[in-house]
């Protein structure tokens, strides 16, 4: 099948933070991606908004440079970034103060363009400020969106604090809080295996599902990010966001339709319905670790607190957690979580773990007979895999095997796999919100958050150290193997 691309409406898409890393890797990248597939209108303009002191041209060179590193085939594509770069503008203004907004509104008053997207790449604590000044200067028409990145908030009252004052300004259906993972080509098909096939539906319980393990793994450390990622640490940074959404996808009951709100219900059931974690079982639940010097990708890498500076720190770059969800569907099935930085690679996966079958009619020299597991590959090489028992081929007697049904995306469809912001721009600027965030869900994932914060302050839980390059603490290894069970990679 081929892909479809359909055109959005004309729009003016203004990016706060235009000079910003993320605007540099992700967003130019991802709209250069969708100009070249022919979906944005030609008076389109994507509107840089930085203090830097730079001119129109000296901006769209630096997009250049930044697509030539970003984008794999931009070499061969000198029309196309020529077309995309006569889309962007620059408009030198403070995120923070009166320079420059003035200019910003007469740039948008001439000659707007249908849609009017804000997207804020920049310090949380300026969401409200900027959200302030577009109403009060009669920035935002109708058909007027914002594009909010996390962190939203550090905890649930700063969370309520920003989500209010951005919707002093903005009507719930205009706010698009973006959590990437929801953007990923793989995720989204969790939608499609659980809800398009009806294979899975009937087993998808606790009558037949043993366990769940869901493990976003990243080999490399935090960089740069060090002042931020350390007021912050890995629950914050990763679990209350992305993973606890890839939670809900997988356990959420069918919605009626696939629409925002119809999906937003559906996972904020399950995010009230996670049964808490706090003092009194925190440390039986919870595992956290930092890593320490070792080696990753072929290399030595220090340890990170010397990364982050000569400073000792107690914030957690991995985290193990168990997780229950307390509704009829999955009583007594536990969803182990985990995350980490230099963790011996990059992989992420979600693995549904079937019961064992109730009785084997093959005797002990058909050898073991392992259960069923689905796993859901969102990167790298994103794909589906079954594992099924068979009958050994050939002479021999009934032996048994493990083997793989498995389907790569790459191989299956030989089309680019799009990275998570493009699809998720192009929601934003046809205002469909079901890939983003409703209010009310992040208030509830950070109330299930908030009281293992609240644990680990208050009984000072230990961060157990692990050597960069490795699965991370021995600790979330014992985590899992004191219930009968063990981590996916483990059994590979
Ligand atoms: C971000 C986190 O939201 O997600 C980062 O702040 C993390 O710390 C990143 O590295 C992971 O995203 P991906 O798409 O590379 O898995």
């Amino acid at each position: 099948m081929v892909s479809r691309f359909i055109a959005v409406d004309p729009f003016d898409l203004v990016v706060f933070g235009g000079t910003g890393d993320l605007a540099y890797r992700k967003l130019y990248p991802g709209l250069f991606h969708r100009d070249g597939d022919g979906q944005l209108p030609e008076s389109s303009r994507i509107i840089a908004v930085s203090r830097r002191d730079q001119s129109q041209d000296a901006f769209r060179s630096s997009v250049a440079d930044a697509l030539k590193d970003h984008v794999d085939d931009a070499h061969t594509r000198q029309e196309g970034i020529k077309a995309f770069l006569d889309k962007l503008h620059f408009v030198r203004a403070d995120a923070s103060a009166d320079a420059g907004w003035d200019d910003l509104k007469t740039f948008l008053d001439t000659d707007s363009n249908p849609v009017r997207a804000f997207y804020l790449a920049v310090a949380p604590n300026l969401f409200g400020p900027i959200c302030q000044r577009i109403g009060s200067m009669a920035m935002d028409t109708d058909a007027t969106r914002v594009v909010i990145e996390k962190p939203i908030g550090h905890d649930g009252d700063s969370a309520r604090t920003t989500n209010a004052a951005i919707g002093q300004v903005f009507s719930e259906d205009r706010v698009f809080r973006i959590d990437h993972y929801l953007g990923k080509e793989t995720v989204q098909n969790l939608m499609a295996l659980r809800f398009a096939n009806a294979l899975f539906e009937p087993l998808w319980n606790s009558a037949h599902i043993d366990h769940v393990q869901i493990t976003v793994a990243e080999s490399l450390g935090v960089g740069s990010r060090g002042p931020y990622y350390d007021t912050a640490g890995a629950l914050r940074d990763m679990v209350q966001n992305h993973i606890l959404q890839l939670l809900c996808l997988v356990a959420m009951e069918p919605p009626a339709a696939f629409n925002a709100n119809a999906v937003r219900d559906e996972k904020l059931k399950i995010l009230r319905a996670l049964r808490p974690i706090d003092e009194s079982n925190a440390s039986l639940v919870t595992v956290r670790g930092q890593y320490q010097a070792g080696a990753s990708q072929g290399g030595a890498v220090p340890a990170y607190v010397d990364e982050i500076g000569p400073a000792s720190s107690m914030t957690e770059t991995f985290v193990a957690l168990k997780a229950e969800v307390e509704n009829w569907r999955w009583a007594g099935v536990p969803f182990y979580l985990r995350t980490g930085k230099r963790l011996a690679t990059r992989t992420s996966d979600l693995v549904v773990h079937f019961k064992a079958i109730p009785h084997s009619i093959f005797g002990s020299s058909a050898g073991e007979i392992t259960s069923n597991k689905l796993i859901i590959r969102l990167q790298p090489n994103e794909g589906v895999e079954l594992s099924i028992m068979i009958k050994d081929p050939g002479p021999g007697g009934m032996r048994l095997r493990k083997v793989p049904l498995d389907m790569a995306f790459q191989d299956a469809f030989n089309v680019r796999s799009p990275d998570a912001y493009e699809r998720l721009l192009m929601d934003v600027l046809r205002g469909n919100p079901t890939l983003f965030m409703r209010r009310d869900e992040v208030d509830a994932a950070w109330d299930w958050i908030d009281p293992i914060l609240d644990a680990w302050e208050r009984t000072g839980q230990k961060v157990n150290g692990y050597r960069a390059g490795t699965w991370g603490p021995s600790a979330s290894i014992a985590l899992i193997e004191r219930d009968g069970r063990t981590w996916h990679e483990d059994v590979l």
